[in-house]
């Protein structure tokens, strides 16, 4: 993680990897001291998949539904990541459930991105339910992946507001907006050695981030 060493990442998908496509722009740019050295997916046609192509990235396939239950199919997931070494483990809209297991073996060394303010809406659906909740803010979160689903100590957040027309596909749509200009952000923290994690907790200039993450550290 010395800013002279990129750090090995290696990204999870499940679907259109927009994400991943604004990770794979800002490493382009020069703005990510990482090496993006795989992306795998567990859906063959994942369109993520391509995007990794056309950069050249190496991409693998891990089809869930070849395997009889969810620990075989995450002890060969984390034996075909393990292959490339990686200091960073991205899930970029990785939709599956993890073993504690496999969570425990990249403690610390593993993000996610949820499409809600958490610790509010964990979960799926998140942009309907914060319409019907009649939430006036909605947003993102990028956190390390403890064994608890859509939790763990956050690194960073981005709000938007809810407008009284917002229909769900709308306010996703501005959700991952932030969501793309967040993602590379939290990245970079992690391989310029900005942000640890450090006994459960997302340290950031040796200080524990609060809930909201970078955020509350930064205003
Ligand atoms: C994003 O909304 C992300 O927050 C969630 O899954 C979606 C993935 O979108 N975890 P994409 O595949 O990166 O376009």
């Amino acid at each position: 993680m010395s800013a002279n060493k990129p750090l090995p990442v290696v990204v999870l998908i499940s679907g259109s990897g927009s994400n991943l496509q604004a990770i794979i722009d800002a490493t382009q740019r020069g703005e990510l001291p990482v090496e993006l050295r795989a992306v795998i997916s567990n859906q063959a046609d994942a369109y993520g998949l391509k995007r990794a192509q056309q950069a050249t990235i190496p991409t693998e396939i891990l089809d869930h539904a070849q395997f009889s239950d969810r620990p075989s199919y995450d002890k060969a997931l984390q034996t075909l990541i393990d292959q490339y070494e990686p200091g960073l483990v991205v899930l970029a809209g990785f939709m599956r459930i993890l073993t504690p297991e496999f969570v425990e073996h990249y403690l610390g060394h593993m993000i996610n991105i949820h499409p809600a303010l958490l610790p509010k809406f964990p979960g799926l659906h998140t942009h309907q339910r914060a319409i019907e909740e009649n939430e006036n803010e909605h947003g993102a979160t990028v956190h390390f992946v403890t064994s608890d689903v859509d939790s763990g100590p956050v690194i960073i957040q981005a709000r938007v507001p809810v407008h009284p027309e917002d229909t769900p596909d709308v306010l996703a749509a501005r959700v991952l907006e932030q969501e793309h200009k967040i993602y590379p952000e939290a990245i970079r923290l992690i391989a310029e050695g900005h942000i640890t994690f450090v006994d459960n907790q997302a340290i950031y200039k040796g200080t524990a981030l609060a809930a909201s993450g970078i955020n509350s550290a930064i205003n």
